[in-house]
């Protein structure tokens, strides 16, 4: 982001219009498009939402923005200074050289050699739910397929046994809850969560450390830099932003999938034919249809850019909906085209600058696996409700 001096105009005073929230989806769409032409900020409840490719970029890699995720359980009510300082530190809301230290040394564990080792595995676990669902005929691949797909990959990421799935799966669900508008009636359920999956992990890192074994907790005892290494506190950390940030969006991400494939039965045939296009094909559905809609940032200092004047505190939401649709990167973007040639620009879903996605090769892994086995062996998904 570069900065201005001559007479910066306030955020607050532009002649920029609102986003109505109490409107439909597709409502707030639109109303949100047409905005995007004149300007590329509009206002919403909380701040500014970044409408453009090349801003949003540069918000996400302007340091002085700051992660807002640790600010989300303060938005929801929540007032238990532990669990809140708990969340400060984990790798998604620290910032400078604290954030710098943990991605240099958790960085190797999620490289696209380690998601590629687990492809196998992926295989066996769609294909074992796709299994248990043939013989109906009928599933809702929503609830059937997407929704339980994560579970298993994470532990095995991990190095967890078959026989915890279940419990991961109702810990990653209290968990994450925290991101529901009711999440101060549920503090007790989360902590309650969040102490047992510590526990746990802490007896897995024990468990490493005498037994080393080629999963993500022993690479990450490994992991070391210039005699720097994670604490076990730091490890166990690690494990509750992984199933906080890789759980819900795959799902998330895979069920947008398979809705939009529905809405396009030719895509669907054509990746069905050439399993080969199966990674341009989650770049293009990610792109088109992403799972994680925008992310927050708050101001560490005042900042200007582009001659506006944010001060210090104030929140913006970079929408990477709204970038991934931007035609000055996209031809065409409201085509879905699996197809498509390459902008020479990477589509945003999984975010930009220092907390770029570090699942992302996993999660590209899971998804391209899980559709070509989908195209293959469900020849024609049907939409019931429309995916928002
Ligand atoms: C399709 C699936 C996924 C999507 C769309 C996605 C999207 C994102 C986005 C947008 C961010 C940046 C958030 C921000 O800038 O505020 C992020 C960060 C992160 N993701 Fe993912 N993610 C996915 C899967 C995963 C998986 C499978 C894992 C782990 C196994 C994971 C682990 C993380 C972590 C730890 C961060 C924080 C990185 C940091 O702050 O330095 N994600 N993800």
């Amino acid at each position: 982001m570069t900065t201005e001096t001559s007479r910066p105009t306030s955020v607050f005073e532009l002649d920029i219009p609102t986003i109505d929230v109490t409107l439909d989806h597709e409502e707030i769409v639109a109303f949100t498009r047409t905005a995007a032409k004149n300007h590329w900020l509009v206002r919403n409840p909380m701040g500014f939402s970044i409408l453009h490719y090349d801003d949003v970029v540069a918000s996400l890699r302007d340091k002085r923005w700051h992660s807002a995720v640790a600010k989300i359980p303060e938005m929801r009510g929540i007032t238990d200074q532990e669990f809140l300082e708990r969340d400060r530190e984990s790798i998604l809301a620290t910032e400078g050289e604290a954030h710098t230290r943990l991605r240099r040394l958790v960085g190797k564990s999620f490289s696209p050699r380690a998601a590629d080792r687990l492809r196998p595995f992926m295989r066996e676990v769609i294909n074992d739910l796709v299994d248990s669902v043939a013989a109906g005929g009928k599933a809702d691949i929503a609830i059937d397929i997407c929704e339980p797909y994560p579970i298993p990959i994470i532990c095995e990421l991990l190095g967890a046994p078959k026989n915890d799935w279940q419990l991961f799966s109702r810990w990653a669900e209290a968990i994450l809850s925290i991101f529901n508008d009711d999440a101060i009636e549920r503090l007790d359920t989360i902590k309650q969560a969040q102490s047992e999956l510590d526990e746990y992990t802490r007896s897995l890192i024990a468990d490493r450390r005498n037994d080393p074994r080629e999963d993500l907790i022993t690479s990450l005892i490994a992991a070391e830099e210039e005699g720097d290494r994670l604490s076990t506190d730091e490890l166990v950390m690690m494990v509750n932003a992984v199933i906080i940030a890789g759980t819900d969006t795959t799902r998330n991400q895979l069920g947008c999938a398979v809705g939009l494939f529905a809405e396009h039965p030719d895509q669907w045939a054509l990746l069905a034919e050439q399993p080969e296009l199966a990674p341009q094909a989650v770049e293009e559905v990610m792109r088109y249809f992403g799972a994680v809609r925008n992310t927050v940032r708050f101001a560490s200092e005042d900042i200007v850019y582009r001659n506006i004047f944010f001060p210090k505190g104030t929140l913006i939401m970079p929408s990477m909906v709204m970038a991934n649709r931007d035609p000055s990167v996209f031809s065409d973007p409201g085509t879905f085209d699996i197809t498509r040639e390459p902008a020479g620009q990477p589509q945003l879903t999984f975010g930009s600058g220092i907390h770029y996605c570090i699942g992302a090769a996993l999660a590209r892994a899971e998804l391209q696996e899980a559709q070509v086995i989908l195209t293959q062996r469900m020849p024609k998904p049907a939409v019931d409700d429309a995916i928002e």
